[in-house]
């Protein structure tokens, strides 16, 4: 099978049983988790990688406009049902989030949720969400990580290989709190928890959220 074909085939199986697959951890507390991360949600809100929208439901009334993007083929399909099968009016924009198609300054809110695994540069991807994020705007953010356990950090980095390969891109082992701080985001709380009932590898998860500022 063609490299293409390989990455083609993991896509369309992924977008399909993601659901299946988050189902238990979401109803562990990654749900509960969401809800009260999107509580901090206000005025024009974007979310990146919104994947399959699992966290369509829990926006808050104070958001009065939601743009959702997805760059996945297949998730895009599903997320297209998702807004259409709701109550909750969203815009749907096939793009990656290290290539956003919005203005300086268009958003309120910014919302990521176990994306930054995944994104091919989590750098270019933060630059880009702080460019859209008008000053004193928030950014609000769910992601397993790398482990502060060295140990298991090392599994991480030796399991690597194999996850990324048979989980659409998704890596185990990055610091993506140091890649948020590095982006220039002030980060204004951040929580380390751990990601309901997933593998020990995949356990390390933070939860907060980041303020963009003005450059000097
Ligand atoms: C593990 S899923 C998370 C989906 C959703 N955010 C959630 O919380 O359930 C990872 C998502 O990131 C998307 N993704 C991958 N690369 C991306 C990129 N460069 N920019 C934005 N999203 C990306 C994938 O298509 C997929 O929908």
């Amino acid at each position: 099978m063609s490299g293409s074909l390989y990455r083609a085939t993991v896509g369309r199986a992924f977008a399909r049983l993601y659901d299946r697959v988050l189902r238990v951890s979401e109803e562990a507390g990654l749900s509960d988790c969401r809800h009260a991360l999107l509580a901090g949600a206000s005025g024009a809100t974007l979310e990146i990688g919104a994947g399959t929208g699992l966290n369509l439901a829990h926006y808050p009334e104070a958001v009065t406009e939601l743009v959702l993007t997805e760059p996945g083929e297949h998730m895009v399909r599903r997320l297209w049902d998702a807004v259409a099968a709701g109550p909750r009016q969203a815009e749907v924009v096939c793009a990656p989030a290290d290539r956003l198609p919005f203005a300086n300054d268009r958003f309120d809110t910014v919302v990521c949720t176990l994306v930054l695994c995944t994104a091919t540069s989590p750098g270019a991807a933060l630059e880009e969400v702080k460019r859209v994020l008008r000053p004193g705007g928030r950014f609000l953010f769910i992601e397993h990580v790398r482990s502060q356990d060295d140990r298991i950090a090392r599994w991480q980095d030796r399991l690597d290989p194999i996850h990324s390969f048979v989980a659409d891109g998704c890596h185990p082992n990055r610091d993506t709190l140091a890649a948020i701080e590095a982006s220039g985001l002030t980060v204004e709380s951040v929580q380390h928890t751990r990601l309901p009932k997933a593998a020990a590898y995949l356990r390390p998860m933070i939860v907060g959220s980041a303020v963009a500022s003005r450059e000097p």
